[in-house]
């Protein structure tokens, strides 16, 4: 993937089509290391420390991540967004669930018991088709998106939550020098989410003795860190 600082009108339409080009074919071509075959451990380490059971979360670049399910089994609305339709249908299909599935625009919701999964572009969501959430649950999705949409991308995850609500972030930093995941250095993430979301460092360790892939990518390190945030405001 590329990096461009102008990211408005013909150059946002132009990124858009890149990008869902890039992550489809990922998906058609079945190069989804991302993907995990068990609940993230971040989660299940941290959540805790987010939420009781109830209220709901949001889910921004789901994928077809056993966290959607996890998130649901403690009490939770979830609210899943992906906008490759694969992965949505992989993510029923895998569990024998048939979803109910409306369409309006570009936003298809699939339901199911307490999933609400929205196949469609994040950044074209609006609190409108979205009801903004109590919870955020952020694992390889700000990694995951074009650099210079990071702000762009913050003040989404603002305007699709309510007030007070609490963020669980899984932030890397390594040194490949390509993402994604791109790496964010801890100066960059505070000023993205300034004024936006208060965050707090709860963890961070080295994962590259557990993640192979990366270390054949170059990196010789590979800093998994777990943030913590309020959201600021009203
Ligand atoms: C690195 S994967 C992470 C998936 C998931 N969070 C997980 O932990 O398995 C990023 C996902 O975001 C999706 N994605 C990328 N950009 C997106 C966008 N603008 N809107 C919705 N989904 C997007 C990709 O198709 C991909 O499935």
């Amino acid at each position: 993937m590329f990096s461009v600082q102008v990211d408005s009108g013909p150059f946002l339409h132009y990124l858009r089509a890149v990008q869902y080009s890039f992550w489809e074919s990922r998906w058609s071509s079945g190069q989804i290391g991302f993907h995990l075959d068990r609940p993230n451990p971040a989660l299940l380490a941290h959540w805790a420390d987010v939420a009781d059971s109830g209220g709901s979360v949001l889910v921004p670049l789901c994928g077809k991540s056993h966290d959607l399910q996890w998130l649901a089994e403690r009490g939770h609305t979830v609210r899943g967004v992906e906008f490759v339709r694969s992965a949505a249908e992989e993510y029923f299909e895998e569990r024998g669930l048939e979803p109910h599935i409306t369409t309006a625009g570009d936003v298809s919701r699939f339901d199911a018991a307490r999933l609400e999964f929205y196949v469609a572009d994040f950044f074209a969501l609006t609190p409108a088709s979205v009801t903004p959430s109590d919870f955020i649950y952020d694992r390889a999705a700000l990694v995951a998106i074009e650099p210079s949409r990071r702000r762009q991308y913050i003040e989404q995850l603002h305007a699709l939550s309510r007030r007070g609500a609490r963020l669980l972030l899984v932030n890397f930093v390594h040194d490949i020098g390509s993402g994604p995941p791109h790496s964010i250095e801890v100066a960059e993430l505070e000023e993205h989410c300034h004024g936006v979301f208060e965050l707090t460092l709860r963890d961070e360790r080295d994962i590259l003795a557990d993640e192979p892939r990366f270390a054949q990518r170059g990196a010789t390190h590979m800093v998994e860190q777990v943030w913590l945030g309020s959201r600021i405001g009203d």
